[in-house]
């Protein structure tokens, strides 16, 4: 952790949406009548029916419920799309970089935004899909998953993006968990120079699923795909002939705009549900003063659609502010490591955005391949996904940034649909590694994590709590609300627990520490442990295993499995790697274990219960404070899995 501080430049400052006065007395404003100035700040989108109450939230355990705008009216496409096309119809509204450097680029206006999304919203409907119905998304980065959200959005239908690394299994859930009615995918996913067969994983899927799911499929690589008459329908074909006019559906503020799965600390990934009013409201303003974007500017968020991410930052929040956002089919490191900075000069990026993990893996490569490249359009840069760690910081800032653009480290999560926690960057004097300060109308807290009171001194140590909801706040479990009120306001009564650990400095600024549950962030991509282990433990030959995260120099954690195999089955190396592969296939590449260490015993207490905090302790290497091992049913299990532990190569 550093203590420098880097403050705005002042002419930074002049030209930004707020200063650090304006930051001050609009943050004042927002906690002391946060209905006031929610109610003022709402009428940035276009409303159908205006609302006339802005907020009735309530975080008690029993009666939770979050409803922001609630008797307004709005249609979510039509404030990314229609109500730009008088004033910037011919603006690029999407510009599309494909994965190989030698594919043109696409440049998509609004105009022709419209007419896309209003061919595939009457496709949809032309397959049965009303409003309230959920429609899944497998998709690569291609302009046609920004048009299935948005034409999903047109008709009221509820979208539920699974990211294109995910297995048939997980995608299966995935469709039956939401009853989804019809599945959207592509032949095939380039990435790097190499094809992802989405289509036969979709098919793959499918097998698990009702028979009247149907499937689209763009025709994207034109790789050849299995075809089953009367379920898949060629999208591009039929978009071709569908009306280019769909008039948009009036929702309601608190029908829900999309799900995504995500990992928790328990059990199967849950279907985070957020609204349609609220959630565009809060994307909207914190893309336009988080990354002080102006008209005309270009910008880029390079995550997938897959993520909470893509949805707020490529699609939702800038097609909002009618920005032009740019769509990154491919990775940061093909053909070579300076691909990210080929595309920030050929499309002149003016802000970035990307997580640690890309930084830290272009930073191994040293500064040569940034170097190559004219940078001078850029005006900021912002990391999301994991604390950066300073030395990484430090990099993107004299490097990238050549000490010239700020940079905003946002917190957030999946839940909360925005950032919650922020440096604006005209305003907040930043510190490499922290997050700093709340976003307008955020109110976070401290609290002890064993005793959950308040701390109230400004320097504090503990978990991440807020006290009040903000109109971007995920609205339930889809399906299970009193998961959603167990998982995030059952341990910290009346506070909204976040899951992560965090330290309050002196000037009041928050610095992540990272997770206090079982969830661990591999490469910014969140994963239960229960996860990996179920899939694990659905092998033939495993009899037990458990997951925990360590500390991994670019992934900023890995994974690391002990497992105990069925007796009489040989630990070998072709069986790790055919563990590898299960998980693979079980979930998807990015599960994958990143160390799997046979254990004869796992560490438990005698009531059974496998003691994680010491098995976290040797995989990052830390026995010094292993703690209190006298509950142990078997202390001698920890002395065998110390002398067995494996090094990450
Ligand atoms: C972590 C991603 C430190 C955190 C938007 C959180 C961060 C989880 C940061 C959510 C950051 C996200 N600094 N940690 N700037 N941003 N995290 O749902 O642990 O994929 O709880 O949302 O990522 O991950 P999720």
């Amino acid at each position: 952790m550093s203590d420098k501080t880097y403050a705005p430049s002042a002419a930074f400052s002049v030209a930004a949406h707020a200063d650090k006065a304006t930051y001050e007395k609009m943050y004042a404003e927002s906690i002391a009548d946060p209905d006031a100035f929610w109610g003022e700040h709402g009428k940035r989108i276009d409303w159908i029916k205006p609302y006339t109450e802005v907020s009735n939230t309530n975080f008690e355990l029993g009666s939770v419920n979050i409803n922001w705008y609630a008797d307004g009216t709005l249609n979510v496409a039509a404030n990314c799309i229609d109500r730009h096309l008088a004033t910037r119809g011919d603006q690029t509204a999407i510009i599309f970089e494909p994965d190989s450097p030698d594919a043109p680029a696409q440049h998509i206006t609004y105009k022709q935004l419209h007419e896309n999304v209003c061919r595939l919203a009457n496709v949809f409907k032309s397959q049965g899909v009303t409003k309230g119905d959920r429609v899944v998304l497998y998709m690569p980065m291609i302009p046609e998953a920004a048009y299935a959200m948005l034409a999903c959005a047109r008709i009221g239908a509820v979208h539920s993006i699974v990211f294109a690394g995910f297995s048939p299994d997980a995608l299966a859930n995935r469709i039956n968990g939401s009853a989804a009615k019809l599945v959207i995918t592509a032949d095939e996913a380039p990435r790097g120079g190499r094809n992802t067969a989405l289509k036969s994983n979709a098919d793959a899927a499918l097998l698990h699923c009702n028979d009247k799911v149907k499937c689209l499929v763009v025709k994207h690589t034109g790789g050849q795909t299995t075809w089953t008459e009367g379920r898949d329908i060629d999208v591009k074909a039929e978009m071709a002939t569908a009306s280019a006019d769909c008039a948009p559906e009036e929702m309601n503020a608190e029908d829900p705009l999309f799900v995504l799965y995500t990992s928790g600390s328990t059990g199967q990934p849950k279907g985070v549900v957020h609204s349609s009013g609220g959630y565009l409201v809060y994307a909207a303003m914190t893309h336009q003063y988080t990354f002080d974007y102006h008209d005309g500017d270009v910008f880029w968020c390079t995550a997938d659609v897959g993520w909470v991410t893509g949805h707020s930052y490529i699609i939702y929040g800038p097609l909002a502010n009618g920005a032009t956002t740019v769509m990154f089919e491919g990775v940061p490191t093909y053909p070579d490591a300076g691909r990210f900075w080929a595309i920030c000069e050929k499309h002149k990026v003016n802000q970035f955005y990307t997580a640690p993990t890309a930084i830290r893996a272009l930073m191994a490569h040293g500064n040569a391949p940034v170097e190559k490249y004219d940078l001078s359009s850029l005006k900021l840069l912002g990391t999301v996904g994991e604390p950066i760690n300073p030395e990484a910081w430090n990099w993107y800032n004299d490097v990238v940034g050549k000490g010239k653009c700020p940079i905003v480290d946002t917190w957030w999560q999946t839940e909360t649909g925005g950032h919650l926690l922020t440096p604006l960057p005209g305003a907040t004097a930043t510190k490499p590694g922290s997050a700093t300060l709340p976003f307008f109308g955020i109110a976070p807290v401290v609290l002890d994590a064993t005793s959950g009171e308040e701390i109230h001194e400004t320097e504090a140590e503990g978990v991440l709590c807020f006290k009040t909801s903000w109109p971007g706040q995920m609205r339930t479990v889809f399906g299970d609300h009193e998961r959603f009120e167990k998982t995030y306001f059952s341990d910290y009564k009346g506070y909204y627990f976040a899951g992560d650990g965090c330290r309050r400095d002196a000037d009041g600024y928050y610095w992540i520490t990272g997770r206090v549950d079982d969830v661990i962030n591999v490469s910014g991509h969140r994963m239960g442990t229960a996860e990996v282990e179920s899939a694990l433990v659905a092998h033939a030959h495993v009899a037990e295993a458990a997951v925990v995260g360590f500390p991994h120099p670019i992934k900023g954690q890995g994974i690391y499995a002990y497992v105990t195999l069925m007796n009489g089955i040989e630990p070998t190396d072709e069986l790790r790697k055919d563990l590898e592969k299960w998980v693979r296939t079980e979930i998807g590449p990015i599960a994958k274990p990143d160390i799997i260490q046979w254990a004869p015993g796992l560490p438990k207490t005698r009531s059974g219960k496998i003691m994680r905090r010491i098995l976290r302790k040797i995989a990052e290497d830390d026995y010094g404070s292993l703690g209190d091992t006298s509950t142990l049913a078997d202390p001698g299990v920890v002395d065998e899995l110390i002398s067995t532990r494996i090094e990450l190569k």
